[in-house]
């Protein structure tokens, strides 16, 4: 045999593989531990684990392979996302709070989310070849990606957000409030919950405003309007005294600043949330840049980077803007609003929250 070959078989490699198994490690019980999650969404089980059962009774209520059931329950027990009591199980408090379909803070749409991203993701070869896929903006907001941003920011960054905005001292004052690229609606109808004397107008995509009009109902917020079109083409016949601007691809295109300038009332609030680059900024996320070029949307410039578009401003710039027609009051930054991150599209890395009062 060849001294070579003899080496290979008898000696440990020269390089360890520890670090790629590492990185392989935790693709493959990460991925498997999502089609389980994803699956037992699927199939109900956490809505059918509200109350005690044991693997059988599952398995045969939702006409399952008991064999499977049991092993899915097993695994779901070392998560902590159902507990075992005399081999009936229920479960967690976790699932109860975010697993249940019915539960008030329900992930579904979360899951779903990324996994339509995984959807995505898995084409890459193909779009690494030939280019982005192209997809419909609207539509694409529509689907789904609107609800599981709606689900996340009732996680946390939601309520912190509203907690940040109700301690401003115009906050009492303010009668009206426009929420551009409002999607859900969600800030406006807390904040209207926060100021009884406010009334919202939630501002987006048509298609995108028939979902807002779900959750105004959901939540009962009667004092929350919708407004539909598109704020790059459309002008608005209505001055605000608060005008939020959160998530949104206009958030650092100076061509927004004096529109948004116009449609406040004298000294009136902008507060603004997005993710700036700062001038010398490569990149935030090196996977979330990839996971940003997946797609393309006709009409839209999307840039290189996760969350930029063409003739965005960077951070210095557009803080250099915004004073001409804006005194700004405070910058929070990301750790003191933002919620979990999830690796996908949706999470604030680094954002700030701008608060500017019209000059
Ligand atoms: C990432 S979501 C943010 C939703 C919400 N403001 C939040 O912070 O969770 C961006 C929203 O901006 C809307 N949007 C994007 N471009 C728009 C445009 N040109 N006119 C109106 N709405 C737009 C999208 O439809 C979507 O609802």
């Amino acid at each position: 045999m060849d001294q070579s070959v003899k080496a290979m078989l008898l000696e440990q490699p020269a390089v360890s593989v520890n670090p790629l198994y590492h990185i392989l490690c935790n693709c493959s019980s990460g991925y498997k531990t999502f089609c389980i999650l994803n699956a037992a969404i699927e199939l109900k089980i956490f809505d059918y684990l509200d109350t005690p059962q044991t693997s059988e009774s599952l398995a045969e209520t939702l006409n399952l392979n008991p064999d499977f059931c049991y092993r899915i329950l097993a695994y779901l027990k070392e998560l902590n996302l159902v507990e075992e009591n005399n081999r009936a199980y229920q479960n967690s408090e976790l699932s109860r709070c975010y697993l249940h379909s019915k539960a008030a803070f329900s992930q579904h749409n979360v899951v779903k989310n990324i996994h339509n991203g995984f959807k995505v993701w898995e084409q890459l070869r193909e779009i690494v070849k030939n280019g982005p896929i192209s997809a419909n903006e609207s539509t694409f907001f529509a689907d789904n990606l609107i609800h599981s941003l709606a689900e996340e920011a009732l996680c946390g960054e939601l309520q912190k957000v509203v907690g940040i905005i109700k301690k401003l001292p115009q906050f009492a004052k303010a009668r009206s409030l426009l929420d551009l690229g409002g999607g859900h609606g969600l800030y406006s109808i807390a904040l209207t919950a926060a100021n009884s004397a406010l009334r919202a107008d939630v501002y987006d995509f048509p298609n995108v405003i028939e979902d807002t009009k779900k959750y105004i109902d959901r939540f009962c917020a009667d004092r929350v309007d919708t407004l539909a079109g598109n704020y790059f083409k459309d002008t608005l016949h209505k001055t605000y005294d608060i005008i939020l601007f959160s998530y949104s691809p206009g958030g650092k295109n100076p061509e927004m600043v004096p529109k948004i300038c116009d449609w406040l009332n004298p000294a009136g609030i902008l507060i603004s949330k997005h993710c700036f680059y700062r001038r010398d900024e490569v990149s935030k996320s090196r996977l979330l840049d990839i996971e940003w070029n997946l797609l393309s949307f006709e009409g839209v410039s999307k840039d290189n980077n996760i969350y930029s578009f063409c003739g965005d401003y960077s951070l210095e710039s557009y803080l250099e803007l915004l004073k001409k027609m804006f005194v700004i009051q405070d910058i929070v930054h990301a750790p003191d609003f933002s919620g979990q991150q999830l690796d996908k599209i949706g999470d604030a890395l680094d954002s700030i929250l701008i608060i500017a009062k019209k000059k």
